[in-house]
């Protein structure tokens, strides 16, 4: 079988597995720590650089406390998220709030937070100046490039998208902030998702630092901060490359210094908020193999489901499956790997090729770190299960299983009678 990296020895993660129960997920906190840093460090050049992590990959407070510890700042996309990253100690300076059709009250909690607030439509503004009854001073606006980007299979063509302000709607964005009493300006887009294409992320650079020299020249505005967004993708296939956080660093520095610099817009502050790339690779999932069934095809039945983990059957997207204690036996059997939903597309591999497998034994789930427990969902009565944590060489429970009380909590079961 080809190798991939386990969160600890093979024997010791099967011991562990056994003595604490599968399905888990495991994610170790000390990679994640140190890949934090190396990020920040590949753009010590920036002067101010921040990665905002997006919460929904991963949104555990332990890891967040973790990532708010590595100088990261915190991507929230709604009001739950905003509570978790403020619990989790994030200053409010720390905090972008990147929301979709959002609701008058969150835009109440970033605001009353102190979070940056980045408008997803032009309509925002009045919505925010009637919640809030004024603009926050800093503003960012999120930019969907339409025809000039192609974006890819996750993300959609951003002509399709519905993110962002077009590029005729900018410009009275930014005017109309100004109005209504903003004094400084952000820009952000996010036009990819675990793209693997380095230069794909260095055009997006390449698209925003032009757009920071349009918007000074036709509004004499200056954009302070340039958001590049998520969607550095990791390397899902033992097969695939990984982007190098000092290349990707080394190119968007150069257009900085062209583009920026050299027409006299610096500073301009350079911000992330990728969530996969920086956890993604430290998680697995473990599950125990309940049945091997031979039907028109072969089929491993596993203790975990799709309410583990929803890439597979969401994207049709591709994880790496290790046999613990196989991983030097023949891949030489054809499997479908699923779960026990009643949906025929509960699956974490399709026509996968794998060691002969036999009832009880453990697989291990690789890459399960971002959109992995986040995405889950309770279809079935299927319940999400527990996480643990890797620090300092301990491993920590930082989250139990749901339980049968857990799904039934928000039933009534004295129904109450609704007047209106
Ligand atoms: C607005 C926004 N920012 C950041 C992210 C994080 O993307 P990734 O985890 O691929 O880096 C997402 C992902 O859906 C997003 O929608």
């Amino acid at each position: 079988m080809t190798a991939k990296p386990l969160p600890m020895e093979s024997k010791q993660l099967a011991s562990f597995a056994n003595t604490v129960g599968t399905p888990f997920h495991i994610y170790d906190g000390d990679a994640i720590k140190a890949n934090a840093i190396a990020m920040k460090e590949a753009f010590s050049w920036a002067d101010g650089f921040i990665n905002y992590f997006a919460v929904k990959a991963l949104p555990n407070i332990n890891i967040l406390r973790l990532l708010c510890k590595a100088g990261f700042g915190a991507d929230c996309s709604s009001l739950p998220e905003l509570r978790l990253a403020s619990e989790a100690g994030f200053p409010a300076h720390r905090i972008m709030f990147s929301s979709n059709d959002t609701a008058d009250e969150e835009f109440l909690e970033a605001f009353n937070l102190g979070a940056i607030i980045n408008l997803d439509d032009i309509t925002h503004i009045d919505d925010v100046i009637r919640v809030c009854k004024r603009l926050p001073e800093t503003i960012s606006f999120r930019y969907n490039p339409g025809n000039e980007r192609t974006g890819n299979a996750i993300i959609g063509n951003p002509v399709e998208a519905k993110y962002g302000v077009t590029h005729s709607q900018l410009i009275s964005c930014y005017e109309r902030a100004r109005d209504n009493g903003v004094k400084h300006f952000m820009l952000h887009t996010m036009v990819a998702s675990n793209e693997l294409d380095e230069s794909y992320i260095v055009e997006t650079a390449r698209m925003l630092f032009s757009l920071v020299k349009e918007i000074h020249e036709k509004t004499g505005i200056r954009i302070e901060q340039v958001d590049l967004g998520g969607g550095v993708g990791i390397p899902y296939k033992p097969e695939d490359k990984p982007i190098l956080f000092s290349s990707l660093s080394e190119k968007i520095h150069s257009l900085y210094s062209s583009m920026i610099e050299a027409e006299g817009l610096s500073p301009v502050r350079i911000t992330f908020e990728c969530g996969r790339c920086i956890t993604g690779p430290f998680g697995w999932l473990v599950s125990k193999v309940r049945h091997v069934a031979s039907k028109y095809k072969d089929y491993v039945g596993l203790d975990a489901t799709m309410a583990d983990l929803m890439r597979p059957a969401l994207y049709g997207a591709y994880h790496h499956i290790t046999v613990l204690g196989k991983e030097n036996e023949q891949a030489c059997h054809m499997y479908d790997v699923t779960g026990s939903l009643c949906e025929n597309n509960d699956k974490f591999a399709v026509d996968r090729m794998l060691p002969e497998i036999t009832n009880g034994d453990i697989l291990v789930i690789h890459d399960t770190g971002a959109h992995g427990h986040s995405m889950g969902f309770n279809y079935n009565a299927k319940m999400r299960h527990a996480e643990y944590l890797i620090e300092d060489g301990k491993v920590l429970k930082i989250r139990r299983d749901e339980t049968y009380e857990d799904y039934v909590r928000t039933q009534l079961d004295r129904p109450e009678e609704v007047r209106f």
